[in-house]
């Protein structure tokens, strides 16, 4: 691991290897944070990748494998992640699976699953890392959301439900953490073309697609730019947001 200059803030993003992850590590990076990409351990595989991209700034995305759905999990990877680094300044939950299907199909185990990634994995996140940012008087918490958090989306009840959800917490913990410098926001993508929105079928995609006014899918870009705005140093009067990045999609009901 390289050295680390001691101003350069640590930023987690969860889901660091996915298709918004990617785009956001890349974002916070570019804003000068160091880096730690948090995912299933198979996808350590794509670093390199984003490590050869980020090369004028390299060593300053990593690698950490840890599944979120597991308490104890996160609990050590941020432990050493702390040990290593002197504290997480940053962090972005942004792992999240889907199980879609129609609820008279669903399974117990289709529910639980997502929930177990979706929302839990942003209270295992989050009841590690608040202690250490609300002692040291800073943090910038963003909870990755869903536009079908804010609408419900036909087959998504388990999605829907643990997305709605992931806004309801940002809100309750911005509120306990409000006085101590620590922020925290959710962001709430519209449909973006990532591997998630790909595996939707060619006819629903169609007309999702007809119904966003600007009249495409968002890019994994446009995401990372408003976690970034959220995430800056001098965002710290901004807490407890919904800030809704879809296109326009709202206006279309
Ligand atoms: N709207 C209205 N009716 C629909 C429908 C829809 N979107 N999808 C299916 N139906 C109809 C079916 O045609 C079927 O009608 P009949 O009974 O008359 O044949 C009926 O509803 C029941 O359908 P099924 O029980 O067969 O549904 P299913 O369990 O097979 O699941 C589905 C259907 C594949 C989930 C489909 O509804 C679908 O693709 N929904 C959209 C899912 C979606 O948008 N996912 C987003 C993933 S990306 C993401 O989530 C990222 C993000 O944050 C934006």
């Amino acid at each position: 691991m390289n050295q680390i200059p001691k101003a350069r803030r640590i930023a987690v993003v969860t889901g660091g290897m996915g298709g918004l992850g990617v785009a956001i590590c890349r974002q916070l990076a570019n804003a000068g944070r160091h880096v730690i990409a948090l995912d299933l351990a198979a996808r350590v595989e794509r670093l390199a990748g984003l490590q050869h991209e980020l090369a004028d700034l390299e060593g300053i995305v990593g690698f950490e494998p840890a599944d979120v759905s597991d308490f104890e999990q996160c609990q050590q990877v941020i432990a050493r992640i702390e040990q290593q680094h002197g504290g997480i300044d940053v962090l972005v939950n942004a792992a999240g699976i889907t199980r879609d299907t129609s609820l008279r199909k669903m399974s117990p185990q289709q529910w639980h699953e997502l929930m177990r990634v979706n929302l839990d994995g942003v209270f295992n996140m989050c009841r590690h890392v608040v202690d250490g940012m609300s002692s040291r008087g800073f943090g910038r918490i963003v909870n990755i959301s869903s536009v079908n958090g804010q609408t419900g989306q036909f087959g998504q009840t388990n999605y829907s439900a643990a997305k709605a959800g992931v806004h309801g917490f940002s809100m309750a913990l911005a509120r306990e953490t409000a006085r101590r410098g620590v922020t925290v926001n959710t962001v709430s993508p519209g449909y973006c073309d990532t591997p998630m929105v790909a595996a939707v079928s060619a006819e629903v995609r169609e007309q999702i697609i007809a119904d966003i006014p600007v009249g495409r899918l968002g890019t994994p870009g446009d995401i990372a730019r408003a976690v970034g705005f959220l995430a800056a140093d001098d965002a710290g009067y901004l807490t407890g947001i919904n800030l809704p990045v879809n296109g326009g999609y709202f206006m279309s009901f």
